[in-house]
């Protein structure tokens, strides 16, 4: 998506050379018109033969983009909790998410009310880094007896290996962009013809 990787190069900041920091338009500050843009090009983008029912990410920084993707495809967009839930965990589907950034392991929860077996989900997410967090929804997915139209990823850090273990395990995965190198504080993109 050559909008966004021109934002990217104009705003993102490369803290070392696997971390990029986008807070000035996706993680903090919100750039709207991206976003919109962002939700056509996930709706655009997914091969589903059936059509899709819900979108599914998780709090806080694939909401944006999610409800967007959401109003293109004109269904309900639900996102999985961090926080644990205080109601009982059997009206709940429970996915652990280990993430490396703060060595520990969380749930991310769903209400068993918004994701039933009829349901036909395409996840949506910011970054995919080491595949935890996508699995861990995909888990979700797979719980509720759910199927999985695709997995859509706004940043996908190529050098890292989730992209692999989430194709891999069979799932196709939409990145709108896919970063080949964070090396000497610049992002380098994959080529068109490798994404
Ligand atoms: P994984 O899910 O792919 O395994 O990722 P990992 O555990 O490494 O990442 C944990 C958090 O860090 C996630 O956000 C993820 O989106 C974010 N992240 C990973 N790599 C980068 C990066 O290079 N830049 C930025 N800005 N974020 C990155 P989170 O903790 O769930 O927070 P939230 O922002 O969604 O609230
Ligand atoms: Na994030
Ligand atoms: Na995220």
């Amino acid at each position: 998506m050559k909008i966004l990787q021109e934002k990217i190069l104009q705003d993102g900041i490369v803290l070392s050379n696997d971390v990029l920091k986008v807070d000035s338009f996706l993680n903090h500050q919100l750039d709207p018109f991206l976003m919109a843009e962002i939700g056509k090009e996930f709706a655009s983008k997914v091969k589903s033969g059936k059509k899709i029912t819900k979108i599914l990410t998780i709090e806080a920084s694939g909401i944006a983009a999610a409800l967007m993707t959401g109003i293109e495809l004109g269904v309900p967009v639900v996102f999985a909790r961090k926080k644990k839930s205080i109601t009982m965990s059997d009206q709940n589907y429970v996915a652990q998410v280990y993430s490396f950034t703060k060595q520990e392991s969380s749930d991310i929860t769903v209400s068993k009310r918004f994701i039933t077996p009829e349901d036909h989900v395409y996840i949506i997410d910011d970054f995919l880094a080491r595949g935890a967090a996508s699995l861990g929804l995909a888990s979700i997915v797979e719980q509720a007896g759910a199927s999985l139209a695709g997995i859509g990823i706004i940043i996908e850090k190529a050098f890292q290996e989730g992209g692999n273990k989430l194709r891999e395990a069979g799932y196709p995965v939409y990145s709108l962009v896919r970063i080949k190198s964070l090396k000497n504080g610049v992002a380098e993109f994959m080529e068109e013809e490798e994404n």
